[in-house]
């Protein structure tokens, strides 16, 4: 089996090194039985995906529930299952009821909600020391066991809350909603600077000083992707509905339709970069990934737009450094390059899509020489646009009118 043998199955810094590292030791093990991990543990994570239902904004918990109900199937002794995924509020409580019914240890089979807050490309980092540990639980017991499990990060000042299961499962929920909402609201802000020639990534900065608002979470461009903020943000409103609450989060409607505009901006904007349809014009797209350090391309803001290209007669050619397989089969009709410089060739417009730092490395001057016209669009507002510019290209940003070089004003 792959993972015994230290493989990780997917493209994450620093996990690899330390799989192998506790397949070899003998402490980290891997079985498809669950009565055979139920014997095992006392202590169950479950940390089974959520995705978006096909017809409808709810997740789909039907993983989740299928695996804690066989644990409760075997658990003959006193044990603690610990749900890891993100559910819709109310899911951990009715599970704890029903774990306890069909399980041959009864209320001895407690259940915890414990949601992790971490970021792909920073699992590793953000699950050794997270920014905070939420226990939501419903008995005593319970707390002390996951403070036990969790005594190294605590005792190296990791704050930990405490709390109800509820409460717990929505803190993950809302944490993801309001990252969102942040991004959507400086690309909002991006449209008005765009109208008035103002410099969206300047005001970010301007913005981030003020500790209230933070820096973090502020980069405007393509918007957001991935396996959790659009799913999670759509799922938190579909359960607000369902609680007769949803026209108080009835704002996440609008800000999935920000997000969802910013692929349609970056389309126009390159339409306006080389002066018409994109129709048989030839198209580099620089990332696959929903963003950088993951081979993850579900929701991908790259893909949607290389899609979108691709269908209006455009041909397109994909670059990513690790998502090419992925990318692949999700959008098989795309073309797809081994570097760079494939990508780049005759191309009519380059587009950055996802920020890897090595795009950052790129000579603009090498790649004008391989290009048919050095037309470049940084729909993440990445590169250095002034070094680009001076090689010979036109740049075009999302909301950006400025020096792009953070700190420095436009009269220095
Ligand atoms: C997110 C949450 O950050 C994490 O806490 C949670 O556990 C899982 O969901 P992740 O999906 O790995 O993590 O990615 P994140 O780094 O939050 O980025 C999400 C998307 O937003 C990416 O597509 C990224 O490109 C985009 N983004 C992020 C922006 O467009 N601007 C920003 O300022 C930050």
């Amino acid at each position: 089996m792959l993972l015994s043998s230290g493989e990780a199955p997917f493209f994450e810094p620093e996990l690899q090194p330390m799989l192998r590292r506790g397949a070899a030791s003998g402490r980290l093990r891997f079985a498809t039985s669950i009565e055979q991990a139920a014997d095992f543990g006392q202590v169950h994570f479950v940390c089974v995906g959520t995705p978006q239902m096909g017809d409808s904004l709810a997740a789909d918990t039907s993983g989740v529930e299928a695996v804690i109900r066989a644990l409760g199937l075997y658990a003959r002794t006193p044990c603690l299952v610990v749900g890891k995924s993100t559910v819709p509020v109310g899911t951990a409580s009715r599970l704890a009821a029903e774990l306890a019914a069909i399980s041959p240890a009864g209320e001895e089979a407690g259940l915890a909600w414990n949601p992790e807050f971490l970021r792909e490309g920073l699992a590793v980092q953000d699950t050794l020391r997270p920014d905070r540990l939420v226990f939501g639980v419903s008995s005593r017991g319970a707390l002390e066991v996951l403070k036990d499990v969790y005594a190294p990060l605590i005792d190296a000042g990791t704050p930990y809350i405490s709390t109800d299961l509820a409460t717990a499962e929505l803190a993950k929920v809302s944490a993801n909603a309001f990252l969102a909402t942040k991004i959507s609201f400086i690309n909002g802000i991006a449209d008005v600077c765009d109208a008035v020639g103002a410099d969206v990534v300047t005001l970010a900065q301007a913005l981030g000083y003020d500790s209230r608002i933070g820096d973090r979470g502020l980069a405007a461009g393509l918007g957001f992707g991935g396996g959790c903020l659009p799913k999670d943000l759509r799922a938190l409103l579909a359960r607000a509905q369902e609680l007769g609450v949803g026209e108080s989060l009835a704002f996440l409607q609008h800000i999935d339709a920000i997000n969802g505009g910013r692929r349609e901006r970056a389309v126009r904007a390159a339409e306006e970069l080389v002066g018409g349809p994109l129709a048989g014009r030839d198209v580099a797209v620089l990332g696959a990934a929903f963003k950088p350090h993951t081979d993850d391309v579900r929701e991908s803001p790259a893909l949607a737009v290389a899609a979108a290209m691709r269908q209006q007669g455009a041909r397109v050619r994909v670059h990513d450094p690790e998502a090419i397989a992925n990318a692949r089969a999700a959008f098989p009709d795309l073309d797809y390059a081994a570097d760079v410089w494939d990508a780049c060739t005759d191309a009519d417009v380059v587009l950055h899509l996802t920020e890897w730092p090595e795009y950052r490395e790129i000579d603009p001057a090498v790649l004008c020489t391989v290009v048919r016209q050095p037309r470049l669009l940084d729909a993440r507002n990445a590169l250095a646009h002034d070094k680009w510019e001076a090689a010979g290209w036109t740049v075009r940003g999302l909301g950006v009118h400025g020096p792009m070089s953070p700190g420095v004003s436009v009269f220095e």
